[in-house]
């Protein structure tokens, strides 16, 4: 017994030990054959975010890969340009709709869905999705203001649609985590 335990905390350290070094997102591919040039394992929520960006018009191609928790649940990834918090966030938010995946854009301006804008702070074009073994996957591209070099970033997943607003999502700690700075160019 003693044996066994030792052999599957082994099993486990080498787990880590594995995760720790390779990247999940290099080995990903899309359906529609898009390329970027960076890829990020987020550290939270499962999710994961390809990237390009081109410092010469500011422009940043994005696909961005979440497991909804469950079938008819959300999934989000939004900038901030104040800070990495939901409040002010320009939001693209995913959901199965029959079998279309419908993205929606939001200004996250509160804490109540009822509230916000559709309209977001920066251009936004070339909206697509694409759903892979229960992931839900959003790609867009984004024109920032120019000579930016980093952007703060804010994902979620939640748990459904009602009356075409999100549900709101889970308070855990993975959920309150999720939120970060992508470096655009280098340091
Ligand atoms: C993104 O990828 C490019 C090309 O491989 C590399 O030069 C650059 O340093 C990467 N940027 C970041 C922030 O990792
Ligand atoms: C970056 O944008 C500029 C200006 O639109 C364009 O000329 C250039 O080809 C783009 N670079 C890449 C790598 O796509
Ligand atoms: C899905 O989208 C396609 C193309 O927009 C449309 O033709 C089709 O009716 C939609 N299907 C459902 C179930 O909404
Ligand atoms: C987003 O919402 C805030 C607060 O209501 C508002 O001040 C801002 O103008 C909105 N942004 C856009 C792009 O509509």
């Amino acid at each position: 017994m003693a044996r066994l335990c030792f052999t599957l905390v082994i099993l486990a350290l080498a787990l880590l030990v594995s995760q720790g070094e390779s990247q999940t997102c290099t080995s990903q591919t899309f359906e529609n054959k898009n390329v970027y040039a960076n890829c990020t394992d987020l550290p939270h929520l499962n999710a994961y975010l390809h990237w390009t960006y081109n410092s010469t018009d500011s422009t940043l191609a994005i696909a961005f890969i979440a497991p909804p928790p469950n079938p008819e649940g959300w999934v989000s990834w939004s900038i901030n340009p104040e800070s990495p918090t939901m409040i002010s966030s320009q939001a693209l938010l995913a959901f199965k709709n029959n079998d279309n995946i419908t993205i929606n854009t939001y200004n996250v301006s509160s804490y109540n869905p009822a509230e916000w804008g559709t309209k977001l702070l920066y251009d936004v074009w070339d909206l697509s999705a694409e759903e892979s073994n229960g992931n839900i996957i959003i790609f867009a591209k984004w024109k920032f203001p120019e000579k930016i070099e980093k952007v703060n970033h804010v994902w979620q997943v939640g748990p459904g649609i009602v009356e075409g607003l999100p549900l709101k999502h889970a308070m855990n700690p993975e959920n309150k985590d999720s939120k970060g700075i992508l470096q655009l160019v280098g340091i």
